[in-house]
């Protein structure tokens, strides 16, 4: 285990808690990193073989120098992005962009801000999910970043109050891992290289970084609940070929996960051979060596404990510890060969723009070096609009995510001539501007999305107040959040409440919540609660709109008479208002399902699950809870939600029939074995000249800039070697079992069942149907405990026409099958399909079909 902090303090923290995270047990379960060294090189996967060939072929005759440039950010606010390398123009490398995020260009102009992961899990649109990553991509492009933040697939959604689950797709594995996957293949499809982030366990907002007077919190998660429930969107991910992986800020199990060499070293590159570049979160590295020797390949921005102020863990230390011989040699061309390969592969060797936009300034001229103090300056920002015609493809996640909870007596939708009354400023705009708060730091006007580094300036906004107008010129707007004293219903009006639920990341308070909702908890803001319950005792009907990060509590007017419809609108980004209005007028059915529980109360999640504080030392977050996150943990505990996982209702209504269940290949116990590695570049492992990092001469210095070279290169040759981490061994690792192709063994996605299903739209109006597949695992045959009902597969109709249907097809692959075996470290499944029940339906309670696998038969429920 690789720490930043002595023994003594270690000691006294285990003195205070009682727990030695790293090798120690709770109710049973194991909480460990172990040591897992040497890393291991990248280059033997077939996939990669071309881009790791012209990537060894310019790595030899990289220097020291240039090498070093490609691994460590130039410092915070040291170039146009939110991130940059160094360069090695010699041989044809600029200097990398990194910038966010994952669902628009972060801190620019003329870009789409998309709807965030969290709606676009809603829409359960393959299609869509793909197309918004294509988008995504040319915009990265086109402002010149090579490396594009995102998609997030962790945090996962663990807990309700965490600050970033909105940037993610929803609170289930398998939901999370097919909206990331997508999202990876169609942003990289255009050459920008995507970052799956934050591996992993990175739940919490608060707390979740190191400061000088305390460690980031400790997530401590067995190996089962690992594989089974956080690491399954980053397998996919990686199977999906992903170019890059940000580690979290936090610990795992004790140890750092920018420095843990079981993650990196053990899970991501050997079990799931992944085969691009590891990047730390934004001063999430904590050591030089023991980074580097886990597995980081890019340390970002590049600064060291103290930012801004020209110190690097790595930069021209990392020079040092090559040329003395603490790291090793092969280690530095690993990295290197990972960076080089990944920019190869999505082609950026061809007519790859520069960056043209600062993440720094919207001004035309500006600081090149913003962090520099004295700065060279020039033209930043060029203005380029990127915007295509993405507008189309916002509106249509923004609109097929709407998830309809509630429509008594069908309110909905609406006619254009019904008399309306519109209460909440949810309903409005921003009066500072759509873009006053930076980040999306604020909640004012309609919540288009969460705040922080995953938010992105909107172009424009089409706030629902203006959208409604349009289409019902007759509307009267209340944009308030209090209910106003003046106003009158009369018994044919019907009242539209707009409420919302933000949260963000940790840098910003908005409210006073510190990223995660810890001070809001599950509640509408601006007591929208209370303006729902005014606005019922005086209105027969009430609609109400709700935008929001996450669950939110219903209870106090769910149940009011005059509360006849809910409209679930997520976070729509800058189509917030036309996506809305297609849906509350009718010219589109509802389509959208929740991709999280919606509770009656807060108290029925487990305990553990709650925000954890604690002023000083490491907060220990013990995942206590297990695989029983979210749904998995309410049918557990058999407890009723008020709305399930999976809920979305129509305006039509659809019957899902006529399954056929097909075998397509044999299921054994376990994979078959794994395909044997094969070779990796092999460089020279001499340690360089010294001269390759001594200070150019034509060089003009900017200060703070991180450079590698080194006043003295010479001495850095007779400099003692720096320590290693504990455990460090140069004897490689028996290749896993696990693994075997990018993603882990490649028969785990070899498909074996099928299920054909016939929806029809039986209703009176067309729609979309989601047909969604969960799996009951038998646990008398796998032998474990297993939560009774996971989501495995889902697929959605088009529009169908009344009377029109539409078949499915669901797959099933053996690791949806399968449980992860902690002894014999493998996919376990039950030998074909013995004991398997799966069920499919339109929401978790509205199963409709289940299937006997073992007796190879599906019948209506
Ligand atoms: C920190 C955030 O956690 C990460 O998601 C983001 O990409 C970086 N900052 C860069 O902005």
């Amino acid at each position: 285990m690789a720490s930043r902090f002595g023994l003594s303090l270690q000691l006294f923290i285990l003195f205070i808690f009682g727990d030695l995270v790293g090798t120690d047990s709770l109710d049973g379960l194991h909480y460990t990193s172990p040591d897992y060294y040497p890393s291991p090189n990248g280059g033997w996967v077939l996939d990669w073989t071309s881009a790791y060939e012209k990537a060894q072929s310019i790595v030899e005759t990289m220097t020291l120098a240039e090498k070093i440039n490609l691994t460590t950010g130039t410092g915070y606010f040291m170039g146009p992005c939110v991130g940059n390398t160094g360069s090695a123009l010699r041989v044809g490398i600029p200097s990398l962009c990194l910038q966010d995020g994952p669902l628009g260009i972060r801190a620019t102009d003329h870009n789409t801000a998309f709807p965030a992961g969290i709606t676009v899990g809603a829409t359960f649109d393959k299609a869509l999910m793909y197309t918004r990553g294509v988008a995504l991509g040319e915009e990265a492009r086109g402002k010149g970043i090579n490396v594009l933040l995102g998609p997030t697939v962790g945090p996962l959604g663990r807990k309700p109050r965490g600050g970033r689950n909105w940037e993610g797709f929803g609170a289930d594995p398998t939901l999370q891992a097919i909206g990331g996957a997508l999202t990876i293949e169609g942003m990289q499809s255009t050459g920008a290289i995507a970052t799956l982030k934050h591996y992993i366990g990175n739940e919490q907002e608060m707390y979740r970084m190191n400061n000088p007077l305390q460690q980031a919190y400790s997530s401590n998660i067995d190996d089962r609940t690992l594989h089974e429930i956080y690491l399954w969107p980053f397998a996919e991910g990686i199977r999906a070929g992903v170019g890059s992986v940000m580690t979290a800020y936090n610990d795992v199990n004790g140890s750092a996960c920018s420095q843990n060499s079981k993650l990196i070293n053990g899970i991501l590159k050997d079990e799931l051979e992944f085969q691009g570049f590891v990047v730390s979160d934004w001063l999430a590295q904590i050591g030089g060596v023991s980074s580097a020797l886990a597995g980081l390949d890019m340390a970002m921005p590049g600064d060291g404990a103290i930012p801004l102020v020209g110190s690097s863990y790595w930069g021209s230390e990392l020079s040092t510890s090559i040329l003395n011989g603490t790291v090793p040699v092969d280690r530095l061309n690993d990295m290197v060969t990972r960076i080089v390969a990944t920019w190869y592969k999505m082609g950026q060797d061809k007519d790859y723009p520069l960056p043209n936009f600062s993440a720094n300034t919207q001004d035309r001229t500006g600081a090149l070096y913003p962090g520099a103090l004295f700065s060279p300056t020039g033209v930043v920002n060029q203005y380029v609009d990127v915007q295509a015609d993405h507008q189309g493809i916002a509106h249509a996640i923004a609109r097929d995510a709407i998830t309809l909870l509630k429509n008594t007596d069908s309110v909905l939708p609406l006619s254009r001539n019904a008399s309306l009354k519109i209460f909440g400023t949810d309903a409005g705009t921003n009066s500072n501007g759509i873009n006053s708060c930076s980040d999306k730091g604020c909640n004012d006007g309609v919540l288009t999305m969460g705040w922080g580094s995953g938010s992105a300036n909107l172009p424009y906004l089409v706030a629902p107040h203006d959208a409604i107008a349009r289409v019902c010129p007759s509307a009267e707007f209340h944009i308030t959040d209090s209910f106003p004293s003046n106003v009158k219903a009369n018994s044919r009006d019907i009242a539209i409440v707009f409420i919302s639920a933000d949260s963000g990341e940790n840098t910003i308070t908005v409210e006073g919540n510190h990223g995660d909702r810890d001070v809001a908890g599950l509640s509408a803001w601006h007591n929208g609660d209370d303006l729902v319950i005014a606005t019922a005792k005086i209105f027969p009907t009430v609609v109400v709109v709700i935008h929001a990060v996450g669950p939110v509590i219903l209870e106090n007017w769910i149940d009011l008479p005059s509360v006849k419809a809910v409209l679930f609108a997520h976070l729509p980004g800058q189509e917030a208002g036309d996506s809305l209005t297609d849906i509350l007028f009718g010219d589109f059915s509802p389509s959208g399902h929740m991709p999280y529980t919606i509770p009656r109360s807060e108290s029925d999640y487990p305990s553990s699950v709650g925000l954890l504080s604690q002023p000083i030392f490491q907060i220990q977050d013990f995942h206590k809870e297990r695989l029983y996150i979210d749904y998995r943990y309410f049918l557990h505990a058999n407890i009723t939600p008020r709305y399930p996982f999976g809920h979305g209702l129509s305006y039509t209504t659809f019957t899902i029939s006529e399954p056929i269940f097909s075998v397509v290949a044999a299921l054994s116990e376990y994979p078959p074995s794994r395909p044997t590695k094969g070779p990796t570049p092999t460089y020279a492992t001499t340690i360089p000249p010294v001269s390759e990092v001594a200070w150019p001469t034509n060089l003009t210095r900017v200060w703070r800039y991180l450079y590698p070279y080194l006043d003295n290169p010479a001495a850095a040759t007779s400099k003692a070697p720096y320590p290693y981490p504990t455990g460090y061994s140069t004897t490689p690792q028996p290749a896993p079992r696990a693994g075997g192709n990018e993603g882990g063994n490649p028969s785990l996605w070899d498909v074996i069942f099928t299920v054909k299903v016939k929806v029809t739209n039986t209703g009176s109006r067309p729609g979309r149907e989601v047909a969604q597949l969960y799996v009951e695992l038998p646990e008398s045959v796998l032998g474990v405990d297993i939560p009774a009902l996971q989501l495995r597969q889902f697929e959605k109709t088009d529009i169908l026409s009344p009377g029109e249907n539409e078949i499915l097809t669901l797959s099933l692959n053996r690791k949806d099958l399968s449980i992860w075996d902690v002894v014999v470290q493998d996919w376990k499944a039950p030998v074909d399909g013995q004991g398997v029940k799966l069920w499919l339906g339109g929401s978790l309670t509205d199963l409709r079909i289940v299937c006997d696998v073992g007796n190879r038969v599906c019948n209506g429920v």
